[in-house]
């Protein structure tokens, strides 16, 4: 059986790539919502009623976990998924706490960058009130990258020109981390790395979540072999379009570019 993996757009090829890798032998389905995102501008109603969708399609495909591959749709589920569906359903959320366990010893301040949905939801106070009790966490809202990303540049002078302009808003020496809390932003590794203060690491939710996955399923996960090439779909239709393809490759591409760096 397949482990279903969504997000709004390509963000989440981040978590595929990464579970790819972690988790050889295991077969993939992964959902874009093309036709919807950017889900960190939308009404969290609206946003809502995509996931349950979302799920219903995936459940469909016989799968046997869900991972929900956006820290935007999984801070605006109001339920929690525990017990409510027939197979494991996994979130993300920023990983603010692996940020402060491994770097926020001496003191360092944590950048958390999510969308805006993520960033004013209720989730991450009560995340932040559960494992920031210093109040060493600041939040920064980063929506243009999800569409810079959504149009596959990873690192143009515009990219530039928007990060620069962000984060001077913010005294970066103070910083010991910074939090990658939407899967969009892991394209751009490469570029943050280049503008943030060596000493600043880069923190992302993937191993995280798929570590969760990996207990959710307990021994329900394939032993040995290599992933075949994972099924896409696009808001409910399956990708077979030439161009798309590419374009999914392209993006699996940067990733694995950017795959090692911190
Ligand atoms: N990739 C998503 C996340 O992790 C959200 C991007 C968007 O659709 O705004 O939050």
């Amino acid at each position: 059986m397949k482990i279903g993996i969504f997000d709004s757009g390509i963000g989440g090829l981040s978590v595929l790539h990464q579970a790819m890798k972690e988790l050889p032998g295991e077969q993939f389905i992964y959902y874009a919502d093309e036709e919807h995102v950017p889900y960190g501008e939308k009404p969290r109603a609206e946003i809502e009623v995509f996931v349950a969708e979302i799920i219903g399609f995936l459940l469909a495909q016989d799968v046997k976990a869900i991972v929900i591959a956006c820290n935007t749709a999984t801070s605006v589920a109001t339920k929690e998924f525990r017990g409510r569906f027939p197979v494991p359903i996994v979130g993300m959320e920023p990983a603010v706490k692996k940020a402060l366990d491994l770097y926020g010893g001496s003191g360092g301040r944590v950048l958390a960058a999510a969308t805006k949905i993520t960033v004013t939801g209720g989730k991450m106070r009560h995340l932040l009130e559960c494992v920031d009790k210093q109040h060493l966490t600041d939040l920064i809202a980063l929506p243009g990258l999800v569409r810079f990303a959504e149009n596959g540049d990873f690192g143009s002078e515009a990219v530039e020109k928007y990060l620069r302009a962000e984060l001077a808003k913010f005294d970066l020496s103070l910083y010991s981390s910074f939090v990658l809390g939407c899967t969009h932003f892991n394209f751009f590794k490469e570029i943050l790395r280049k503008l943030l203060p060596a000493e600043v690491r880069l923190v992302d939710g993937n191993e995280g979540t798929i570590n969760q996955l990996r207990r959710r399923l307990n021994c329900g996960l394939g032993s040995q072999g290599v992933s075949r090439e994972p099924e896409y779909y696009f808001s409910g239709r399956k990708v077979a379009d030439g161009a798309q393809l590419e374009r999914i490759r392209a993006c699996l591409q940067q990733l694995e570019k950017v795959f090692v760096i911190e």
